[in-house]
């Protein structure tokens, strides 16, 4: 046990890359850091480092060659793809799971395959990541279900909106769990909901897949999720995947939004013959390094217990919430069921402000602004749906929100460390609008007066040629 946490967290705490690593505050002390943006993307798992490594004597091209290294690194490659299927209770048969870069990829693939019509309707809602409603505008209409005012869903009006639109609505589209909130959406009720109209459902699984144990359902099912996306990087494993699981009986069928090397059996002028899936959607070389690496994460989480590390999650959340509820001053967003993504707002201070303090002071990493879903966010600060107000803010006045986000590695010393900062700031706000400034070159709020060695020899390190 570290503190209060069991020994699947403790296990996986030991395994994260990076763990101990230190960095240098405002006072000069070494602080090991807090990393608190685990929504954003996670550290990577030490094992699954030690078996890349392992596996990189065995790396080559996979498909195409015909040497041992790339019998291997096919096998490799093709095994992996069942692996992931069965960490998000895919099947095998019937689905198939296509790697590409991240959510955001994965959504856009969908949105160029399903092949919509004039007068076809995408339903998504209001809470979404831009990555799970930009790609349907710019396909076809979409109409959007509503949030209260504390962020939740109306579920409600989903079943109002199919029987408006049926048959023309050929998909809704909707996130696990919010990346602002935090909030967790019962999608495989949705799913039910949707298939009552003959619809699928895409679940945009960024923050579901690495919060909260999850499968797609049997496809006899009435809540079964046709379409799951999700991000390597997010899930502990940042080496530029993410994943796309849908039937196959879609995939067969049209051409890929890209064709080329790998996506085909036989190329003649007058006729393509395109390749089995996945490889039909899988152009060009694979990242057989990166879909390695995410098949280990899953089944090393898969083996520790989804469960137990949720919960975990759950009872670290509400420890930070209560801790949290109980400053003064504290604007807190969304409502209490939730995973580990906590957005608030500290009264007089810019969020970005905060940010930087939390970094520069404190040790700790978090995020700040409106986190790519600005529709919500605006919507939960109470604030019009205007572009001129924007349009004259200076860059670091952007309305926002401070966001921290945990994983199940994260301890209760973290929050305390971090609550104590939170009320610093809070009581010495004058102070330290006066030391920091907005800075161009960073892009964010800078200490005024730091010394930036510490800075400078990293990047000097890194960067060296
Ligand atoms: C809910 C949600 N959807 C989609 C995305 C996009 O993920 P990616 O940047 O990996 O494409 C994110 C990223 O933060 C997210 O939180």
């Amino acid at each position: 046990m570290i503190g209060k946490m069991p020994k699947e967290a403790a296990q996986l705490r030991k395994n994260i890359k990076g763990i101990d690593q230190k960095v240098l505050t405002s006072s000069r002390q070494k602080h090991k850091y807090i990393y608190l943006d685990n929504a954003a993307s996670t550290p990577m798992l030490n094992s699954v480092w030690s078996e890349l490594e392992e596996f990189m004597s065995w790396y080559s091209g996979v498909h195409r060659g015909t040497g041992y290294k790339s019998i291997i690194s096919s096998k490799v490659y093709d095994e992996c793809h069942a692996m992931i299927a069965h960490f998000a209770g895919a099947d095998s048969l019937l689905d198939t799971v296509v790697m590409v870069k991240n959510t955001t990829e994965a959504i856009n693939k969908l949105s160029y395959r399903l092949g919509f019509k004039p007068g076809d309707i995408v339903i998504s809602t209001n809470m979404e990541h831009h990555s799970n409603d930009l790609p349907w505008r710019a396909k076809t209409a979409v109409k959007y279900i509503s949030v209260d005012e504390k962020g939740n869903l109306c579920s409600h009006e989903l079943r109002q909106i199919l029987k408006q639109y049926y048959p023309r609505v050929k998909l809704v589209a909707v996130c696990g769990a919010s990346n602002v909130t935090g909030h967790v959406n019962d999608v495989h009720e949705l799913a039910k909901i949707a298939h009552e109209y003959h619809c699928p459902i895409l679940v945009d699984g960024a923050q579901l897949i690495p919060h909260l144990p999850f499968s797609m359902l049997s496809h006899q099912n009435p809540g079964h999720i046709d379409f799951l996306a999700f991000s390597g990087h997010k899930v502990f494993s940042p080496l530029g995947t993410g994943v796309l699981i849908g039937p196959k009986s879609l995939f067969y069928k049209g051409e890929p939004e890209y064709a080329g090397g790998g996506t085909v059996n036989m190329v003649f002028d007058h006729k393509i013959y395109w390749a089995d899936l996945p490889d039909k959607e899988e152009a060009g070389s694979a990242n057989v390094t990166g879909t390695f690496a995410l098949a280990k994460t899953l089944t090393y989480l898969q083996k520790l217990d989804m469960r137990k590390l949720a919960q975990y999650e759950e009872n670290l959340t509400a420890y930070a919430l209560k801790n949290i509820t109980q400053l003064d001053g504290i604007t807190l967003y969304g409502d209490k069921k939730r995973v580990g993504v906590i957005s608030f707002n500290i009264e007089g201070m810019p969020h970005a402000l905060v940010g930087a303090i939390l970094c520069f002071e404190a040790g700790i990493g978090v995020r700040t602004g409106c986190f790519c879903a600005q529709k919500y966010v605006r919507h939960l600060l109470n604030l019009e749906e205007n572009a001129a107000i924007v349009d004259s803010l200076a860059k670091p006045d952007y309305p926002g929100m401070v966001r921290i986000s945990l994983a199940a590695y994260n301890t209760r010393e973290e929050i305390d460390h971090l609550v104590e900062w939170i009320n610093r700031i809070r009581g010495h706000a004058d102070e330290y609008k006066k030391n920091y400034h907005y800075s161009s070159q960073y892009g964010c709020y800078y200490p005024s007066k730091r010394d930036d060695r510490d800075i400078n020899q990293l990047l000097n390190k890194f960067l060296a040629v």
